[in-house]
């Protein structure tokens, strides 16, 4: 499957909602936790497949903001898998020139996550290769609403014009603000919707879903997805004449 990707028609950013790991475990008739184990494989083998490619940008969807009102116990075995996994993976980070990064509201994780997390993305400051981004705590709307605080604050106090406010302006005020859009967006587990993902940034991002489950996505399926992008014709509100000039 991967020589049928053409390298020169990359994605340069792919995001991803990671969903189904309950799903998946109760197909497999286990607990909802054994779900969540089962998913960081899928994560070391599509970091590594973007990194292989020369994908500069994977955005994972691990945590949003509402998924704090799931029950505590299922919340305390996601953060100890958190801090388990970044412990154990940063050489193969490094291994593979991937840089770590995050968005979100990480100040609200337990410290001991947020220090593993820091250690690993100062570790991995270096690295030329794929920008890792983990959405942790994460909500578009939160990060919204946060920007348009910046922005009036600094339009209160810091000089900044009403008319100095554009789009481009609004980006930098964003958790992404040098990371470019994603151009393409995976969602596991059949469910059509964006959970509060990316809002802004994902105005012209090809969607694609899939009914696998996150444990069950692999190098291949992650493969799939992008020749899948690269049949679309990205027109961007142009007519199909103008975009293949
Ligand atoms: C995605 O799987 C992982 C997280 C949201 C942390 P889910 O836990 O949402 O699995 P389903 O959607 O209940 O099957
Ligand atoms: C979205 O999945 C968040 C993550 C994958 C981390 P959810 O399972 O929380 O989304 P909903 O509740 O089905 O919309
Ligand atoms: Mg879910």
């Amino acid at each position: 499957m991967k020589e049928q990707i053409d390298i020169n028609r990359l994605p340069q950013h792919v995001a991803i909602i990671m969903d189904g790991n309950g799903r998946w475990a109760k197909q497999h008739g286990a607990e909802r936790t054994m779900g969540h184990q089962h998913g960081i494989q899928p994560v070391r083998d599509v970091s590594e497949a973007a990194a292989e490619l020369g994908i500069k940008y994977l955005t994972l969807y691990a945590f949003s903001t509402e998924n704090w009102n799931r029950p505590a116990e299922e919340v305390n075995m996601l953060m100890h898998l958190l801090v388990d996994t970044i412990e154990k993976e940063t050489p193969t980070l490094n291994k593979n020139n991937i840089r770590l990064l995050t968005i979100g509201d990480t100040d609200r994780l337990p410290l001991a996550v947020h220090e593993k997390f820091e250690r690993c993305i100062e570790q991995t400051s270096a690295n030329t290769g794929l920008n890792l981004v983990l959405a942790l705590s994460y909500s578009s709307r939160s990060e919204i609403t946060q920007a348009m605080q910046d922005i009036a604050r600094m339009a209160t106090y810091g000089g900044v014009r009403v008319e100095d406010i554009n789009e481009d302006f609004v980006s930098s005020c964003l958790q992404t603000k040098n990371i470019p859009d994603p151009d393409l967006l995976i969602r596991t587990s059949g469910e059509l919707r964006l959970s509060n993902f990316l809002l802004w940034q994902m105005a012209y991002t090809e969607l694609y879903f899939t009914n696998i489950c996150w444990p069950d996505f692999d190098k291949q399926e992650f493969y799939k997805a992008i020749i899948d992008y690269q049949h679309r014709e990205r027109r961007f509100g142009k007519t199909s004449e103008q975009v293949t000039k």
